[in-house]
């Protein structure tokens, strides 16, 4: 499947981490804006 998100944004929470880590490189590549959140703000920066 080969969905595009340009001109979207996506809140993904918990983005620090595992599914949500994921979940926002993936929908980055796939030219999403990323509104990230998570307790862990050093990590998230890493995301
Ligand atoms: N890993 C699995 O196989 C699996 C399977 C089914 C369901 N789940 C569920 O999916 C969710 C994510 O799983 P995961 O494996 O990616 O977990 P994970 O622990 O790797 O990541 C969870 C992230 O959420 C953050 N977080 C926790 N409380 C938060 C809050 N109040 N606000 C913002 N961020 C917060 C943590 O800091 C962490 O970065 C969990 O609810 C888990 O129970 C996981």
């Amino acid at each position: 499947m080969n969905i595009e998100f340009h001109g979207k944004v996506v809140v993904v929470t918990g983005a620090a981490h595992g599914f949500g880590r994921a979940m926002a490189a993936a929908f980055a590549a796939r030219g999403a804006v990323i509104w990230a959140c998570d307790l862990l703000e050093d990590e998230l920066r890493e995301t």
